[in-house]
């Protein structure tokens, strides 16, 4: 593995979008508490907060921004504070919590009277009135301004939402397993009846998008698992699973991420057209083989031309079925006569599919099973397999030590990462939840966060100082992830 990873610079979406929403706001907010609407700085401050509003509108369709206790959550995604901006979001928080605002939703453009309207509205609240939220919508009824609403700032209800990661898990391992069990049908619907039917994975793809959109560690330890029994299924699910999440970092509206998903689950499709000899040989291929073996992107674009509704998701998934061996640099297969470059979602799904692949059980690979040596190796091939921007978003995402990894400490404790830092500069600190060994076998331990330092003396706390194989260990990870 090479020094050091590079740093996220296509960073995190909705928390750019938030950020941007929150700075803007909360200066016109400030103006107004100062200035009178007719005043000339307010109508600057107005214009410019006019612009993200509306340009968040436009791309967006509508946003909303609510506080749960003391976060932000942009469409539902919780926003990242970084140290820039840490004062403006602290006092944009207090301002909102102490009027009891907990939401604020802009569903359509607004024009910059009723943007001045709401602002002065917001700004001439008693503090500590609960039903604040009720006069505001009344007011802005009043005034025919549809476009925004608020809501009250209610902690429980929100926690409910938000904080009960145990729920978002059950429904992570829920989407997860019955992925898996859909496209096994999928796949013998091929073979037996020559029927494609994609309906339910549609659906299933969607909730894998919110599932992903609200806190991916739950479905990305789960693909990081690798010692189920059925590995062939597997892969396309988590080929679906990494490829939205990278997606959901660089932007790709949720409309879309569906469709990736949809892509990523079907890539390899076409290798039910592979004689099962050629599928599993556990050697070496022939030369006669491999031709066999490679024409399944051609085939898996024939199978899904079979789809009933043709449109940009079954174009998606064909262009992506067809693509997903070609490299950045146009190597690799099906061998095109006229070169372009391979579509986003195939750029995405050559690097999934990649990492999945080699991070394969023992009993299939000959490659151990070890993250960090994959990572480096794809690292190596930046540019010319992969596309580099997206490499740089996938380590981050993955770490070091993906969710999941069994690791020993200098402590010498061992214990299994269950969370990345969002800091790309800590990628080799992630959290871990320590096991420790009682009655014949390994128990779940607290959770340490491995950036803790030493108060004494700075030093780092615990430091991870290699992965370990589980099975040798006799723990199954999935077990206590879960
Ligand atoms: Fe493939
Ligand atoms: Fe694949």
């Amino acid at each position: 593995m090479p020094e050091r990873i590079p740093s996220r610079d296509l960073g995190h979406l909705p928390t750019q979008q938030g950020t941007e929403f929150i700075v803007a706001f909360y200066r016109l907010f400030k103006g107004a508490t100062l200035y009178n609407r007719k005043n000339f700085t307010i109508d600057r401050l107005a214009q410019e907060c006019l612009q993200v509003i509306n340009k968040l509108v436009n791309s967006e369709g509508h946003f909303s921004l609510k506080i749960v206790r003391d976060n932000f959550f942009f469409n539902n995604v919780r926003i990242q504070v970084n140290a820039d901006q840490y004062t403006v979001l602290r006092g944009f928080l207090h301002e909102m919590r102490s009027r009891w605002i907990g939401e604020l939703e802009f569903a359509d453009e607004v024009n910059g009277e009723q943007l001045k309207d709401f602002v002065y509205l917001l700004c001439g609240l008693e503090e500590n009135n609960e039903s604040n939220y009720l006069y505001i919508l009344k007011q802005l009824e009043y005034r025919g301004v549809e476009a925004i609403q608020v809501g009250k700032f209610e902690s429980l209800k929100a926690e409910e939402i938000y904080i009960d990661s145990k729920h978002l898990k059950r429904e992570s391992k829920e989407v997860y397993f019955r992925s898996i069990g859909l496209v096994k049908d999928v796949v013998e619907g091929v073979k037996n009846q020559n029927v494609l039917n994609v309906r339910k994975a549609k659906r299933l793809m969607q909730n894998a998008v919110n599932a992903i959109m609200q806190d991916d560690s739950a479905l990305l330890g789960l693909a990081n698992i690798k010692n189920y029994d059925e590995y062939t299924f597997n892969h396309s699910v988590n080929v679906a699973i990494y490829s939205i999440a990278i997606g959901q970092r660089i932007g790709i509206p949720k409309k879309y991420l569906s469709h990736l998903g949809m892509a990523g689950l079907f890539h390899d499709i076409g290798k039910v057209k592979i004689p099962k000899e050629v599928l599993i040989k556990p050697k070496k291929l022939s030369v006669e083989e491999l031709v066999i073996m490679r024409s399944h992107p051609i085939f898996g674009a024939e199978i899904l031309m079979k789809m009933k509704e043709w449109g940009e998701l079954s174009t998606r998934m064909i262009t992506a079925a067809f693509e997903h061996h070609l490299k950045y640099d146009l190597t690799g297969y099906p061998k095109l006569t006229r070169k372009r470059k391979p579509s986003l979602f195939s750029r995405i799904i050559a690097l999934t599919d990649f990492y999945d692949s080699l991070v394969r059980p023992m009993i299939y690979n000959r490659l151990p099973y070890v993250s960090e040596k994959i990572l480096g190796l794809m690292l190596e091939r930046s540019g010319t397999d992969f596309d580099p921007a997206l490499i740089k978003v996938f380590i981050n995402m993955i770490g070091i030590f993906p969710i999941g990894t069994l690791v020993l400490l200098n402590t010498d404790d061992i214990g299994i990462v269950t969370q990345i830092q969002e800091d790309s500069e800590l990628i080799d600190r992630p959290e871990v939840c320590l096991l420790y060994y009682s009655d014949g076998e390994y128990r779940k331990g607290k959770v340490v966060d491995l950036k803790e330092r030493d108060e004494a003396t700075g030093e780092y706390k615990r430091t991870v100082v290699k992965t370990l194989n589980p099975n040798e260990y006799n723990i199954n990870v999935a077990e206590f992830f879960l």
